[in-house]
């Protein structure tokens, strides 16, 4: 704890950016981007990049040669220059070898979660800038590393959370900012998504959501790798698309920060269930024992007062909702029921639809880039995701979400692996930051470039 609280306070004290090699960055007009992992969630950041002037997609690595060939596929449709490619070999290292800084300005990472520490460190200790896909660790320790180096190398990192640029969540920011909601209080998110069929398929890459049960080696893109965490773990196990708009709203890091944390879970029963119902009572997976409960609750407490609600719920039948709730000393907004309530505003004890207010608190972003957003990813949130880290490496800029929010937003999951573990109990929840959330400021979309 000594050797962090010192590389944290000595590092942040120095300013951040200390030991970035300066040729990196100078302002710029166009950048050189390399990405890691072209599966599901890599093919659609590509199609984000192909469609950006300011973006050369240079290199791409991946160890699964289909998904090598999607991507290669998806960069020839968008008429753009064929990128080098690593991986054919399936060499699981072979991602070290894009890490050139005289080739690339920075690296995409969208691989699955274990490789997200490794592949980041690998890439800042190189001086190659980082976008990393969400979670930023597996561990407490490696949250510790992932932090650590980047203070020590300086070279910018970005989470790519990209609920925070949601076209609602934005405008319920800017009405906590003007203060529709007065002092906030209370606040809930969440994962809380039926992900059955992508956890448990048929393995077949031309059709894999067609029915199946199979994971591991036999199953296809999360399948692979994800479902293995619900063998393995009971915790809050997707904490970034619930957290981060809260912690934007909360003003987490900026004034802020979270001071403790639990987590109960339920029995597990959903991918048990089926299995038996599409596979069968003898299907081999049908003796597999999950970890991890039906429905993760976790709470945070903050340093200023508030409460935070996270819910993980990915294994029962359900329709989506990340479950957002803001509440203050004037009112609140829910997204469930799109709906809002202010004080003096609304009718007493009465709902108000949201659209009036969305419209009315439209964040200045969305309004200048609505057009652009237009066909791009999850309602477009994955064009201002993609824009930010562009933008922000062009300009030399901090990182709107930046290596703090991702090492706290993602250590939620070791945390609350560890209170469940511990029958429930209550943990204090780290300071990454050194003492530095006293003083700093918020950034977070206060910029309309970016
Ligand atoms: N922000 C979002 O909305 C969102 C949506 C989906 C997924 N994700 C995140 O994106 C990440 C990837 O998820 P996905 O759905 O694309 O999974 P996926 O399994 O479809 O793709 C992962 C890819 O990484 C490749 N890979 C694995 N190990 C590698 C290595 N050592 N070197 C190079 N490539 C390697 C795999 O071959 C695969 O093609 C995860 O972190 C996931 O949580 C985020």
């Amino acid at each position: 704890m000594q050797r962090r609280d010192f590389l944290v306070s000595s590092v942040a004290a120095a300013g951040m950016a200390a030991s970035f090699n300066p040729a990196h960055a100078a302002g710029r007009e166009r950048v050189r981007l390399g990405v890691i992992g072209t599966g599901m969630r890599g093919q659609v950041l590509l199609a984000e990049l192909l469609r950006r002037a300011d973006v050369e997609v240079v290199a791409l690595c991946d160890i699964e040669p289909i998904n090598l060939g999607r991507a290669l596929a998806i960069v020839e449709q968008a008429g753009k220059p064929k990128p080098r490619t690593w991986g054919e070999d399936r060499d699981p290292q072979a991602w070290r070898q894009l890490l050139d800084p005289s080739r690339i300005d920075g690296v995409i990472i969208a691989t699955p979660w274990e490789w997200h520490a490794p592949m980041a460190i690998g890439a800042m200790q190189a001086k190659v800038p980082v976008g990393c896909e969400v979670v930023a660790g597996i561990t407490l320790q490696d949250h510790w590393d992932v932090l650590n180096t980047q203070l020590k190398t300086g070279t910018p990192y970005m989470l790519l959370e990209n609920v925070c640029f949601r076209r609602d969540v934005m405008a319920v920011l800017q009405m906590v900012r003007a203060g529709l909601f007065g002092e906030l209080v209370h606040l809930q998110g969440g994962y809380q998504h039926d992900l059955r069929a992508v956890k448990l398929n048929s393995g077949d890459p031309a059709r894999p959501y067609g029915g199946g049960v199979e994971f591991g080696p036999k199953g296809w893109s999360e399948a692979r790798w994800r479902t293995e965490h619900s063998v393995h773990r009971n915790g809050e196990l997707y904490p970034s698309h619930g957290i981060g708009p809260c912690a934007m709203y909360a003003n987490i890091h900026r004034g802020n920060r979270f001071t403790h944390i639990n987590s109960f879970a339920t029995k597990s029963r959903g991918l048990h269930e089926y299995i038996e119902a599409l596979g069968g009572k003898d299907h081999p997976n049908a003796s597999v024992k999950f970890a991890l409960g039906d429905v993760i609750t976790t709470t945070l407490a903050c340093a200023n007062g508030e409460t935070i609600l996270l819910q993980h719920d990915t294994s029962l039948p359900r329709p989506y909702s990340l479950g957002f709730r803001v509440q203050g000393t004037k009112g609140l907004w829910m997204d469930v029921n799109e709906s809002v309530y202010v004080e003096g505003i609304s009718p007493p004890h009465q709902w108000q639809p949201f659209q009036p207010f969305q419209d009315r608190f439209d964040h200045p972003l969305w309004k200048r880039f609505a057009k652009s957003a237009e066909g791009a990813g999850h309602g477009g949130m994955d064009f201002f995701v993609i824009h930010a880290f562009v933008e922000s490496l062009k300009a030399a800029a901090a990182m709107p979400i930046d290596i703090f929010d991702a090492v706290a937003w993602s250590a939620i999951t070791p945390l609350s692996e560890q209170s469940i573990a511990s029958g429930f109990k209550t943990l204090e929840f780290p300071d990454f930051t050194g003492g530095s959330w006293k003083t700093r400021k918020p950034i977070f979309a206060f910029d309309d470039r970016y």
